[in-house]
């Protein structure tokens, strides 16, 4: 369907837990989470049934992301039902590759299209100071299982400001002998990431073409999400930019949001939402259901303000967090 501002909307991203064993300092306090109630989380029966009201829609991608996914129990036969639904072309996961090793068999079995491996060094040091703890080896073993199965696969960095600056250049060299794209996501000042400083997307741009010579604009169109794609001669896979703050790509987003509490949520900046769950849990009618969602769907802002210079803006995303909105 598509919004007041003609963009046509078809994917659907899903937190499907707040849960997640990492505890990354642009994400999550490092102790005393304040976990979502189990009972505020929405079953995946009521996940299948709003994505099933929204694939008729016309939702045609699925994300499944978190916290970590892979952390709720059933999330794998959930999965298989989510690329069963008539309309739902494309079921894909985002994950931070802990738990993946153990489950990657059966993740494809499922019908997963792709997997996104959020991963911000190869350093174990850096690792345990950026996530805050001891999983680089597990992390490790996923991303090799992932690659090996033949998987399409993409890797996610966030560049922060003193922490990962040295290890950009390993991060990007992934992409040298496997055909995954390595795509570096600007910081965007949510929650804790608004105590941390981002390395600029042009900082990051410069440090490759030195050491891998001229970025070469991607023109084939790589999926539908926001990243821009560049070549690098020898290089088997793409190297990406994520920037929303350098360079908003608003104008062109086809995504909605639902949070593992049950909120639609149109913009990941932006507190108009509705409550889904409520309407679930009230007895509402698919009829009305998909009346509200095809409502906040129109009223889809234009862009975020994270860029706008107002204290009240930049205080109210202090009180976003990634894991309860899902990344
Ligand atoms: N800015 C940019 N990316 C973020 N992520 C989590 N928080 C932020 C933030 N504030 C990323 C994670 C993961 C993806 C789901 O979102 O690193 O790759
Ligand atoms: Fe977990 Fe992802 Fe948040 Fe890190 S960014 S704590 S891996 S949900």
């Amino acid at each position: 369907m598509q919004d007041l501002f003609g963009r046509t909307i078809d994917y659907l991203r899903i937190s499907v837990t707040d849960r997640c064993p990492a505890r990354c300092i642009y994400c999550m306090p490092d102790a005393n989470v304040n976990w979502l109630h189990h009972s505020e989380i929405l079953s995946f029966e009521e996940m299948l049934r709003i994505s099933a009201l929204m694939a008729e829609l016309g939702i045609k991608k699925i994300k499944v992301t978190g916290g970590e996914p892979l952390a709720r129990r059933g999330v794998i036969p959930f999965i298989e039902r989510l690329t069963k639904i008539s309309g739902i072309e494309k079921v894909s996961l985002t994950t931070n590759a802990i738990f993946l090793d153990d489950h990657l068999s059966s993740l494809i079995l499922a019908g997963i299209s792709a997997i996104n491996i959020s991963l911000d060094t190869l350093n174990e040091e850096t690792f345990r100071r950026i996530t805050r703890t001891n999983a680089f080896a597990k992390v490790c073993n996923g991303l090799a299982a992932a690659l090996d199965a033949g998987i399409q696969v993409k890797i996610n960095c966030v560049p922060i400001s003193g922490y990962n600056n040295t290890d950009i250049i390993q991060i990007a060299k992934l992409a040298e002998k496997n055909s995954v794209h390595v795509r570096f996501i600007e910081l965007m000042p949510l929650g804790f990431a608004c105590e941390l400083n981002p390395i600029s997307p042009g900082e990051i741009f410069m440090m490759l073409e030195k050491e891998f010579g001229k970025l070469l604009v991607c023109n084939d169109k790589l999926g539908a999400g926001p990243a821009e794609y560049f070549n690098i001669s020898g290089f088997s896979g793409k190297i990406g930019f994520i920037s929303a703050l350098t360079h908003t790509f608003c104008a062109l987003c086809n995504r909605v949001r639902l949070t593992s509490a049950g909120m639609l949520k149109p913009c990941l900046a932006s507190d108009i939402n509705i409550d889904i769950k409520s309407m679930l849990r009230g007895g509402a009618g698919d009829f009305e259901i998909k009346d509200a969602i095809k409502k906040i769907i129109f009223e889809k802002p234009p862009a975020h303000n994270f860029t706008a210079d107002n204290k009240i803006h930049a205080d109210v995303h202090k009180r976003r967090f990634m894991y309860r909105i899902g990344g």
